[in-house]
């Protein structure tokens, strides 16, 4: 059965919602869901922005087929070609055979390498600034390279003032009924699964980000449909500016990820203790389990927060390998302007320290509050007071930064 809503009163959403996902990009979990985002303008001319993954085909289809009342389509808008929203780009053209896609030549390209059918009887090649018009609808694109992959472009809508933004705005977790933020409590219930999405997905792209945030700012925008998540009317600067924070590397709050490796629990023992002293006076801390807590989310919070400690044991003479990960993660993810500390742990020669600081070495604008603090197998009364002064640096630090 159709599952449809109005986003205005000639824009349906004709998406749908994956809840049995179990890894979005076979690399993050995603325990509340995830939608994927596509709309339906009913104008002179019909026109589709997007398709789905082929996960939620059926109802997609049905949705599409539902709005258009015996319409035929005539036109599809490609924002992006990654296949959770490509992937039954294919079965549209063969359900309707007339339609026209509208893209860029780098999704041309991209077609043909997916796909086999002839794009090249099909499509309406535009590019930066191009425009296009359905009848009181008219358009005008903006690329948007790597939010999150090369040929993202976005469509400004000049009759809607809607800006369709593609993966930008998104976020983990499926629509149950509410279509727009201002139907939520964001803040409160979904802010956290949108900084996952963003970091994780798209982090590695600050620059590109701001570059088509600015560009996207020439337009008139009163509505934002993204391609997962809710569609934001209200508030939007709010949302904007969260992601020039997070794509400009500048932390949300002052704080204290705290994220540890132990195997017999003494790391996390000396983890827990900074914590503790870091509670007394105040400073907000969060610590992780990096062998039980999915790395995303940890990634998440280091982007959220000012400051990160790292405690690691040492493991066949590395760094134990779920932190190695972790590390290599973050700094894929192109993380930059922290201020870090580490403790490492070892029972017979302590190396985890200086191959963590190698392996943060070239995260920009990294500042190292010490040196490393060292446990050897376990924390010791007589370790009190050097943890204490670190407790110290860190909670002046985040209070006067
Ligand atoms: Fe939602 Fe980059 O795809």
């Amino acid at each position: 059965m159709y599952c449809v809503r109005k986003v205005t009163d000639d824009i349906y959403w004709v998406g749908g919602n994956d809840r049995r996902l179990m890894c979005f990009e076979g690399v993050y979990d995603v325990p509340r869901g995830v939608s994927y985002n596509s709309y339906l303008l009913l104008d002179e001319k019909t026109v589709l922005f997007d398709t789905v993954d082929k996960a939620v085909a059926e109802v997609f289809f049905e949705n599409v087929e539902h709005v258009l009342a015996g319409r035929t389509l005539d036109y599809v808008v490609v924002h992006h070609m990654e296949p959770d929203h490509s992937a039954t780009l294919c079965e549209l053209v063969r359900r309707y055979p007339d339609v026209k896609i509208v893209c860029n030549s780098k999704m041309v390209t991209m077609i043909k390498q997916y796909f086999t059918f002839d794009i090249d009887s099909h499509a309406v090649v535009v590019d930066e600034g191009g425009t296009f018009s359905s009848g009181k609808h008219s358009f005008t694109f903006i690329n948007a390279p790597m939010v999150h992959w090369p040929e993202v472009m976005f469509t400004y809508d000049a009759a809607a003032k809607i800006l369709f933004s593609a993966d930008a705005f998104g976020m983990f977790g499926a629509l149950d009924g509410a279509l727009f933020a201002d139907e939520v409590d964001f803040e409160r219930d979904h802010l956290d699964e949108a900084r996952r999405y963003y970091t994780n997905i798209v982090g590695k792209y600050g620059l590109q980000v701001i570059n088509a945030l600015k560009k996207a700012a020439a337009f008139d925008i009163q509505m934002v449909c993204p391609l997962h998540g809710y569609v934001w009317r209200k508030n939007i600067g709010w949302f904007i500016d969260k992601y020039m924070k997070w794509a400009s590397y500048e932390p949300e709050e002052k704080g204290v990820v705290i994220a540890y490796s132990s195997v017999y629990g003494h790391t996390a023992n000396a983890a827990d203790t900074l914590a503790c002293l870091l509670g007394e006076q105040g400073v907000k801390t969060v610590v992780y389990d990096v062998s039980v807590t999915a790395e995303s989310y940890i990634i998440s919070d280091i982007f959220k927060y000012s400051h990160v400690v790292f405690a690691a044991t040492t493991y066949n003479m590395g760094v134990f390998i779920k932190m190695e990960n972790l590390l290599h993660d973050l700094v894929e993810h192109g993380i930059q302007n922290r201020s870090t500390a580490l403790i490492e742990n070892g029972t017979w020669a302590p190396q985890s320290g200086r191959l963590m600081k190698e392996l943060l070495s070239s995260c920009k604008g990294f500042r190292f509050l010490n040196e490393k603090f060292t446990l050897k197998s376990s924390m010791k009364e007589e370790q009190m007071g050097d943890l204490k002064a670190l407790a110290d640096t860190i909670a002046q630090t985040v209070k006067n930064e």
